[in-house]
């Protein structure tokens, strides 16, 4: 009983030794074996040797020893933060998702931001995507939107994005250059694959240079589907968009924050939200019926395209404020795991074969990265609503279902657990499916150059000259002159000038435009 105290000694060797009396604040072994000296190793003699026996020593060097999980296979570097998400314009008449139908409604939310091709320690200002992954915990289960702060992606079928990724990696034998510039491979693999081309323009613009996560855009790139309790289906696209505004740095300035203070994007976040400046952003849907989805010029299941919102505009249905730091970076934003598959009733998937691909690639790498199949059991990723199944087992199985009954059917009556709920269950859009089962892109997806003209003409006078500039930097990185020149002859069927503007940067002659595969098309560049 008596009085909580604190002391300090020095012990033997002039080692520290901070000890307490308080239960309560006493250092333990992972197995709750309380501690007197956690310094020094248990020995035969003060000279040693250290004795086997020694648990202590053992358990914590054990623990130390697995700290690391694998990093992500791409977007390993990333920062996180806890939010609330609220409805400001019910989808109830189109969608029957619960998160997307009361007004006013509020839904908590988890974040992460991430660069794609950096590893875990790599600086914030790298020329690259930016991750924009939403984790909201609906009433009905957890609902992934895990988007990019581009629109469109460099690829159109999953089955490419081994390839992509190991493109923009480090080269295999000789481990670097870690970012792209300098990267032969990744503008060999670019200028082989004309379906890149619109995203590289984004890529080479501004939005790939950030001020801060907070003035950034996000997109959930793919066409979703959203369902009426009919089972309608209603196509859409998801938008974020910053109330802090869309701002980048220049390169010379992210070169130099990059040197200065390679953590600036997370120290940015995490200060704005600790000092009660907590960023928000609107998510806007462009919404579209299969009988509009057949007026537009491209194909809206090809990830490479976007809607442009001249011809589908962007309704604003509600607000995300990011308003709680995480309190423990490992616990929550290491080991967030965040998949397109997961979608609650009312939201459902185009035929988008990007999309497919990226159903079954996340859940399949966490199994890895997470240690099992039961990361759903980490509070992150938990859902906030009731979890009733008849799973077990595993490793680090936290929550086993309780009762007799671990099957179904069952005869157990009430104690046989959970049953299925055909009113508020899980439905597909019920697609009438026709066609040879075959190895095949469409022919619908075959115009790669059109948004990337597009894009790069709707841009201010300013902003072309940055793209110029940095596929001007980027390609003189580029040590085979043969890849520079295919690189450009993809530029030709973008804009001319800006091909010539690269082709005088580099110092070479104007090769032959790249091969259109399909005639391009005007579109309107209004903004
Ligand atoms: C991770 C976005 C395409 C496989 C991520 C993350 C984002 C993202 C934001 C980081 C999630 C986090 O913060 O934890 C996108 C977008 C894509 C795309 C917008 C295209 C529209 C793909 C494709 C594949 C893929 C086609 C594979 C076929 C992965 C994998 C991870 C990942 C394996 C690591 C996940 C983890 O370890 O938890 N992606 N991605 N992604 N992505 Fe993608």
């Amino acid at each position: 009983d008596s009085p909580t105290s604190f002391a300090e000694v020095q012990g033997a060797g002039g080692e520290t030794h901070q000890s307490t009396n308080d239960p309560a604040l006493t250092l333990t072994s992972a197995q709750g074996i309380p501690v007197a000296d956690g310094q020094n190793s248990l020995k035969a003699g003060p000279r040693g040797p250290t004795l086997l026996e020694d648990f202590q020593l053992r358990e914590k060097i054990f623990h130390f020893d697995h700290e690391r999980i694998p990093e992500r296979v791409v977007h390993a570097r990333g920062y996180g933060a806890h939010g609330v998400f609220e409805l400001t314009d019910s989808l109830a008449d189109i969608c029957r998702a619960d998160v997307l139908g009361t007004v006013g409604q509020q839904t908590e939310v988890f974040v992460r931001f991430s660069t794609v091709a950096g590893s875990k320690g790599s600086p914030d200002l790298a020329r690259d995507v930016r991750g924009f992954a939403v984790k909201f915990y609906t009433k009905e289960g957890n609902w992934d939107l895990v988007g990019n702060n581009i629109p469109v992606f460099f690829i159109q079928d999953a089955i490419k994005f081994p390839d992509l990724v190991h493109s923009v990696k480090e080269e295999p034998d000789r481990a670097f250059p870690q970012a792209q510039s300098a990267h032969d491979n990744f503008w060999d693999f670019t200028s082989l694959s004309p379906e890149a081309w619109h995203m590289v323009m984004w890529q080479m613009s501004d939005r790939t240079i950030p001020r801060s996560f907070r003035t950034m855009e996000g997109f959930g790139v793919h066409t979703f589907r959203l369902l009426d309790a009919e089972g309608n289906s209603t196509f859409v696209k998801f938008h974020w968009k910053p109330r802090q505004g869309l701002q980048s740095v220049l390169w010379n300035e992210a070169v130099k924050v990059n040197g200065a203070d390679p953590d600036f994007h997370r120290r940015d976040l995490w200060e704005a939200i600790e000092s009660g400046d907590f960023p928000v952003w609107d998510l806007g849907v462009q919404l579209f019926r299969e009988e509009d989805a057949a007026k537009l010029p491209f194909d809206h299941l090809d990830a490479t395209k976007l809607i442009p919102e001249e011809l589908v505009p962007v309704r604003i249905i509600g607000a995300m404020t990011l308003n709680r730091n995480v309190d423990n970076f490992f616990a929550n934003t290491e080991q967030v795991a965040f998949c397109t598959a997961n979608v609650p009733p009312g939201v459902d998937f185009s035929d988008d074969p990007l999309l497919h691909g990226r159903n079954f690639s996340y859940l399949d790498t966490q199994l890895k990265r997470l240690g099992g199949p039961n990361f759903t059991h980490i509070p992150v990723n938990a859902p906030r609503c009731p979890v009733m199944h008849f799973q077990q087992d595993g490793h680090m199985a936290m929550t086993n279902p309780k009762g007799r009954a671990n099957y179904e059917p069952n005869s157990w009556g009430p104690e046989g657990g959970p049953r299925e709920n055909p009113a508020r269950g899980t439905t597909s859009f019920a697609a009438p499916l026709d066609g040879p089962k075959q190895r095949i892109r469409s022919e619908t997806f075959a115009d790669h150059y059109s948004q990337a003209r597009q894009f790069y003409l709707s841009q201010q006078p300013i902003e072309q000259k940055h793209i110029g500039d940095a596929l001007t930097f980027e390609l003189s990185k580029v040590v085979r002159v043969d890849i520079r020149a295919r690189a450009v002859s993809h530029l030709l069927n973008i804009d001319a000038d800006l091909a010539a503007t690269v082709a005088n940067g580099l110092g070479m002659a104007l090769p032959e435009a790249a091969v259109a595969a399909r005639p391009t098309i005007d579109l309107p560049t209004s903004d």
